[in-house]
């Protein structure tokens, strides 16, 4: 294994552990003496493997009607992280198969297109959820989380959701429906977000003020994909009012 194959496993495991578990841990994972590098062998990056999430725990969180009556916004976050737990739990609620055997989700698309994919901008790089595997899979290893907001925050969200319409599923749908549905079908997500976070006492906000061509690049998007919104999550920096 080479140098930026270490370097990106170290970073992709941080997504799972505190700052300070994955400082001990590396610390006791690294030998005290690394043997030298080879010469003349060309370098190989092992591809990053996905990372599977708990499965969701389905009798978690507030009734209903609870949550809607929570529901808000919320611009302010704890630099507490998510458990990975809690991370799987918003994952399925947001765009989960909820019915495994057709693949259909816990938000509907229009035509069943299945166009919106969720990425997770997080301190330890880019992550694409995938549903049917309840797994992120690693993207690339850069923290995207300014990129993916233009306010800034008093402290940075721990996560960054990123809702992408992969507009190429859309079939030979017309353009103004492929917009008009990516952006339709990006609303449920958004709201499952939005519930669960009022279910589990999180803060989010979603944002529709966001750069994205810069983040597009960043992200090195195919130019079918078109981010449509993004919405920060975390645990709120002072109790929510009311709860
Ligand atoms: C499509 C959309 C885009 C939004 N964009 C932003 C944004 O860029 N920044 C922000 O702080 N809030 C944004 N919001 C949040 C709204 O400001 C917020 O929903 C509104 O003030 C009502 O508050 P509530 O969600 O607590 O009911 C957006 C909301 C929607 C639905």
């Amino acid at each position: 294994m080479n140098q930026s194959s270490i370097l990106w496993r170290r970073a992709s495991a941080a997504l799972w552990l505190t700052a300070a578990a994955l400082a001990m841990a590396a610390d006791s994972a690294a030998p005290s003496t690394p043997p030298p590098p080879p010469t003349n062998v060309p370098a190989v990056v092992a591809p990053a493997t996905p990372r599977q999430l708990p499965p969701p725990r389905l009798d978690a969180g507030a009734p209903l009607m609870q949550a809607l009556k929570a529901r808000r916004t919320q611009r302010q976050f704890s630099q507490e992280p998510l458990s990975p737990q809690l991370l799987g739990d918003l994952l399925w609620a947001a765009i989960g198969v909820n019915r495994p055997d057709s693949g259909r989700r816990t938000a509907p698309t229009a035509c069943d297109w299945r166009e919106i994919d969720v990425y997770v901008a997080a301190a330890d790089g880019l992550f694409l959820y995938n549903p049917s595997k309840h797994a992120l899979v690693p993207v690339l290893p850069a923290d995207l989380r300014v990129q993916a907001t233009v306010q800034t925050f008093a402290h940075p969200p721990p996560i960054v959701l990123i809702f992408v319409a992969d507009l190429s599923r859309m079939k030979d749908a017309p353009e103004t429906d492929r917009v008009f549905y990516s952006a339709t079908d990006t609303g449920y997500v958004s709201q499952n977000v939005y519930l669960f976070a009022a279910s589990e006492h999180l803060a989010t906000v979603v944002c529709g003020m966001i750069d994205r061509e810069i983040l597009a690049t960043a992200m090195k998007l195919r130019p079918a994909q078109n981010i449509i919104l993004t919405q920060p999550i975390g645990h709120p920096l002072t109790p929510i009012p009311g709860e």
